[in-house]
């Protein structure tokens, strides 16, 4: 079969079995294709919440899957491929953050929204990365205990100096691995390119960019800019989508290590096999998880 075979394939079974399939934008080109929704990681939540299909194949990482089932318990939601994890969202645990608590009881717990849905329930907001500096804006307490992502944690405290943000550990391993070398290398290479950087990136690579977005912002930016050429500091999906949306510009990833293995496990005959009721998994969480996480993204949709 070749690839607009399968693809075909997909799009007339999706519509017979009212599936709707959701593509995080680091989802390679051939399902991007096939997907009724791309975007970053708040804007698929909010689409499927808003979506009318009763079933959903989360093309992404698990964590997107799970906020989609929590957003909508009454819809039945799969993940394409069940071995797509986020490592970052599996860093840090609920009996963890429930110690850490207990030593800062007057702190409100702000969650990316890369975290399990376990390690939600015990969280007060979540944020993504295009809301989290609007959001923690917005949080009453100026005492913010900021998980997991301590980058995108110095990025927040950065733009919101005014609040007291404790952050631990804990970050994207692909994101953290961009060094400075490695901008100023992509930045004499194309010296007339302007450098978009997501704020999982460390502090230092963070600093030299000329916008910090999430990757839907990181799109949007460089869609409507006057500039023709750009560095591109996120996962290498986002240059080559964009290189197809703007062929009169020119798009360089940063460095090549910004591949995350774990988005690019999901292929395109993983969906078929899923919409064939012959892979991937579905999401099932229990009614009390699905209950108590959701306070945290409810919270995030109201301030975000
Ligand atoms: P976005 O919120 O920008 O989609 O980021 C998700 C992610 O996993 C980035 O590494
Ligand atoms: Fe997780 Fe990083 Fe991959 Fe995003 S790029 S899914 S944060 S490992």
């Amino acid at each position: 079969m070749t690839v607009s075979e399968v693809q075909n394939e997909i799009l007339k079974l999706k519509k017979e079995k009212d599936i709707c399939i959701l593509a995080h934008s680091y989802q390679a080109r051939e399902i991007v294709e096939i997907a009724d929704f791309t975007g970053d990681s708040f804007q698929l939540s909010v689409m499927a919440k808003n979506a009318t299909q009763k079933n959903y194949i989360m093309c992404g990482v698990r964590f997107m899957a799970e906020t989609v089932k929590i957003l909508s318990p009454q819809k039945t939601v799969f993940l394409a491929n069940e071995i797509a994890g986020c490592p970052m969202a599996e860093q840090m645990d609920k009996e963890l953050i429930e110690a850490v608590k207990e030593k800062y009881p007057d702190y409100t717990v702000v969650a990316y929204i890369n975290t399990t849905a376990d390690l939600k329930t015990v969280c007060d907001v979540c944020v993504t990365s295009s809301s989290a500096v609007k959001i923690v804006e917005k949080i009453e307490n100026d005492n913010i205990l900021f998980i997991p992502d301590c980058n995108l944690g110095d990025y927040v405290a950065e733009k919101v100096p005014q609040k007291n943000i404790k952050l631990l550990q804990g970050g994207c391993p692909i994101h953290a691995a961009v060094s400075m070398e490695d901008v100023k290398k992509a930045k004499n290479m194309h010296p007339n390119a302007k450098l978009l950087v997501h704020p999982e990136c460390v502090p230092s690579v963070v600093k030299l960019a000329d916008f910090v977005g999430s990757t839907s912002a990181i799109m949007d930016y460089a869609m409507k800019s006057q500039d023709k050429e750009f560095i591109i500091g996120t996962e290498m999906s986002i240059a080559e989508h964009l290189q197809y949306m703007c062929p009169d510009k020119k798009f360089y990833s940063v460095s090549k290590k910004l591949l995350c293995p774990n988005m690019k496990t999901t292929t395109l005959i993983d969906v078929l096999n899923c919409i064939k009721g012959d892979g991937g998994e579905e999401i099932i969480l229990s009614e009390d998880t699905i209950k108590k996480a959701r306070i945290c993204i409810d919270k995030m949709i109201e301030l975000g």
